[in-house]
C-alpha cells in the first residue's frame, strides 16, 4: 500500500449530496468490478454492457485495465506491487464515478483477492459488485486474443498472469459469469439482472 504523503491536508465536503446527484440522472451510482484471467472475456462482457445499459437510459463508463495502462497507470508495470498500486489507483477512480452517480464497469485482471477487498471497502454496502468472469486457463489460452499466452509460454513475457504470475479467484463475487458455457449476450443479460435485483437499474 502506498503511505499518503501529503501532510496539511484538509477534506473538504460538497454542498452537494449523492443523493442529489442521483436524483438528477434518476439512477444509483455503483462500481460492476470484473474481475478474471487476461482472455477470459472481461474487456467484452464490459464493453456489451454499457452498451446495454446506455441504450436502455442509464450513465455507464467502462474502465479498461489496457486502456488505462496507456494513461493515468502507464508508469506501472506487473510486478505484484505494482499490480496493487494499479487496482487501488482505479479503485479510487471507480469510487469517485460511482459517487458521481455512473454505473462503472471496470475490466482488469486483478489478481489478488485482498488488493479487490481494499476496494469493495471503499465502497458504501451494495454499491460495489464483484462479477467472476469465469474461463478456465486452458479456455483462456486457447482463444489467445492477443497472442499473449504464446509469448508468455515462451518466456517472451515475464510474471504472465496464469503462467508465470498467480491469480486469487473470488470466494465472494455477487456474479459468477461462465464465459466459456454462455455468449456474450446472454452472459450482459445476467449483469444486468444481478444490477437488477440489487435495485441499481431504473425502473
Ligand atoms: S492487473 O493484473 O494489474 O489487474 P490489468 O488488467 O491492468 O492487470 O492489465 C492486464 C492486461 O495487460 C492484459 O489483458 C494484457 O493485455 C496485458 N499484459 C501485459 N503483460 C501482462 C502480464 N505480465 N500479465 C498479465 N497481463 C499482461
Amino acid at each position: 500500500m502506498t503511505e499518503r504523503r501529503a501532510t496539511n491536508i484538509t477534506w473538504h465536503e460538497t454542498e452537494t449530496t449523492r443523493e442529489e446527484r442521483e436524483s438528477l440522472l434518476g439512477q444509483r451510482g455503483a462500481t460492476v468490478w470484473l474481475t478474471g484471467l487476461s482472455g477470459s472475456g472481461k474487456s467484452t462482457v464490459a464493453v456489451a454492457a454499457e452498451q446495454a445499459l446506455i441504450r436502455s437510459g442509464h450513465a455507464a463508463y467502462v474502465l479498461d485495465g489496457d486502456n488505462v495502462r496507456h494513461g493515468l497507470n502507464q508508469n506501472l508495470g506487473f510486478s505484484p506491487e505494482d499490480r496493487t498500486e494499479n487496482i487501488r489507483r482505479i479503485g479510487e477512480v471507480a469510487k469517485l464515478f460511482a459517487d458521481a452517480g455512473l454505473i462503472v464497469l471496470t475490466s482488469f485482471i486483478s489478481p489478488y483477492r485482498e488488493d479487490r477487498d481494499r476496494v469493495r471497502a471503499l465502497h458504501d454496502n451494495g454499491r460495489f459488485l464483484e462479477v467472476f468472469v469465469d474461463a478456465d486457463l486452458a479456455t483462456c489460452e486457447a482463444r489467445d486474443v492477443k497472442g499473449l499466452y504464446k509469448k508468455a509460454r515462451a518466456g517472451e513475457i515475464p510474471e504472465f498472469t496464469g503462467i508465470s504470475a498467480p491469480y486469487e479467484s473470488p470466494d465472494r463475487a455477487e456474479l459468477v459469469l461462465d464465459t466459456a458455457a454462455h455468449d456474450v449476450e446472454a452472459c450482459v443479460e445476467q449483469l444486468l439482472a444481478c444490477l437488477e435485483n440489487r435495485g441499481l437499474l431504473k425502473p
